[in-house]
């Protein structure tokens, strides 16, 4: 315990990166005790220099790995001519951008953001401005993530995200995931729309039915609701597709589809996508953002989404060798209950909590996560081989050969 500020001074490091941290950030984050400086491909760097294979790219985030040569180019041409212009004015990417995004999603119009949660919070206005005053109910999943705002906080279907904070929105109609009998019995004349992870990713990797999205995609039209789909995690190549609906039911379509993480590799981005029906509901005025499709962003992702479509073909092959390896693994412990995902969203099932695992994977060289206690999460950059994928089952492996079933008292 450090007592004095003078006294960071004699730490290593990294140690004052953390100790600062203790003395002056807000501690929501319960940090694992990594500091790196520098990331190269599949890699990230300690400051000792010791190479860790990310197989979580930032959650889901650095999709090109780390100081991709393509996007470093853009980002260093773009810094040294203009970063912002701020919404007042027009910029070179704004429209190109826009435009690829429709043709990738099918969508019509596109609203730019900084974040998934403030994407989410876009999407909930445009329901609430499309279906009017009296119909404010939102259906939303069990185990769903939408983001840490107060109206993605609302939708979400774990209460561990919304017990500190409520009263929140009223509402939702919460249903089960997949359960299409719930989901007819939730529909009525006062939703105005329903949300839906194609995959729920924070929940444990659990991918929608192509049933269950074909019924809500029914219902909502039935209703005038609008059907939402949130990408976040999923989205933008993860999958091995461009949408993980695409995969699961390529005959259904949103209304409005929400992603972030990967688009700007790394880079603060997101977007709203909606058709010409649910962009109708917004108005000039209704709503806005600072910094969203900033210059360097929208430079960024159009570089990005470029270099994804030479990438998808690698994804899904690459993710398909990683799922085989795991349930290779699989059939040798009895512990691991499921390996379920598509592309480079992989989620591992034990029947124990998983949090052991992340950490010794950090002390053998190996970054994932874990999410809904018992459920390894890997999200490895799209550039992820079979080598490094090799790699990491080894340590894998190894960890769980280590495994010891606690003794019962
Ligand atoms: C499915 C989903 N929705 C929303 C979010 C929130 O995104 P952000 O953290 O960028 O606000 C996340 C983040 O993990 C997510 O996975």
């Amino acid at each position: 315990m450090v007592e004095t500020k003078d006294a960071v001074a004699e730490l290593t490091e990294s140690q004052q990166w953390m100790e600062l941290e203790r003395q002056y950030v807000m501690p929501t984050y319960a940090r694992y005790p990594l500091a790196v400086r520098r990331g190269k491909g599949c890699y990230l760097y300690g400051l000792d220099n010791r190479k860790y294979l990310d197989l979580l790219s930032g959650i889901g985030v650095n999709a090109l790995g780390h100081a991709h040569p393509r996007i470093t180019k853009v980002i260093q041409r773009q810094a040294a001519l203009l970063l912002h212009t701020s919404n007042l004015y027009y910029h070179e990417y704004t429209g190109k951008l826009a435009q690829r995004l429709c043709q990738i999603s099918g969508l019509d119009r596109v609203f730019f953001t900084n974040s998934g949660a403030e994407s989410m919070e876009g999407a909930i206005k445009i329901m609430r401005a499309h279906a009017g005053p009296d119909r404010p109910e939102i259906i939303a999943l069990d185990n769903s993530f939408h983001g840490r705002t107060i109206g993605a906080i609302s939708i979400t279907g774990q209460p561990k995200y919304r017990k500190d904070f409520e009263p929140l929105l009223p509402g939702p109609r919460w249903i089960p995931a997949n359960d299409i009998a719930a989901l007819e019995g939730a529909f009525n004349e006062r939703t105005s729309g329903i949300v839906i992870e194609g995959i729920q990713g924070e929940g444990g990797i659990h991918p929608m039915q192509p049933e269950f999205l074909r019924t809500a995609r029914r219902l909502a039209d039935q209703y005038n609701a609008l059907l939402v789909f949130d990408a976040i995690q999923c989205g933008v190549g993860r999958t091995g597709q461009y949408w993980s609906h695409s995969l699961i039911a390529p005959d259904v379509k949103p209304d409005v589809m929400v992603t972030a993480k990967p688009l700007s590799c790394g880079l603060p981005m997101g977007v709203i996508l909606t058709n010409e029906r649910a962009a109708a509901a917004i108005k000039p005025g209704m709503h806005g953002t600072t910094f969203g499709g900033n210059v360097l962003s929208s430079a960024v992702a159009l570089e990005f989404l470029d270099i994804l479509d030479e990438l998808l073909p690698q994804i899904n092959r690459v993710g398909e060798y990683f799922r085989a390896g795991l349930r290779d693994l699989q059939a040798k412990h009895k512990f691991i209950k499921d390996v379920r995902g598509h592309g480079l969203m992989i989620g591992v099932e034990l029947d124990h909590p998983g949090k052991d695992y992340v950490m010794k994977g950090i002390e053998q060289g190996v970054l994932f996560n874990c999410t809904h206690d018992t459920v390894l999460r890997f999200l490895p950059p799209f550039i992820v081989t079979e080598k490094e994928v090799d790699q990491g089952l080894k340590v894998l492996g190894r960890l769980f050969r280590a495994y010891r079933k606690p003794k019962k008292a």
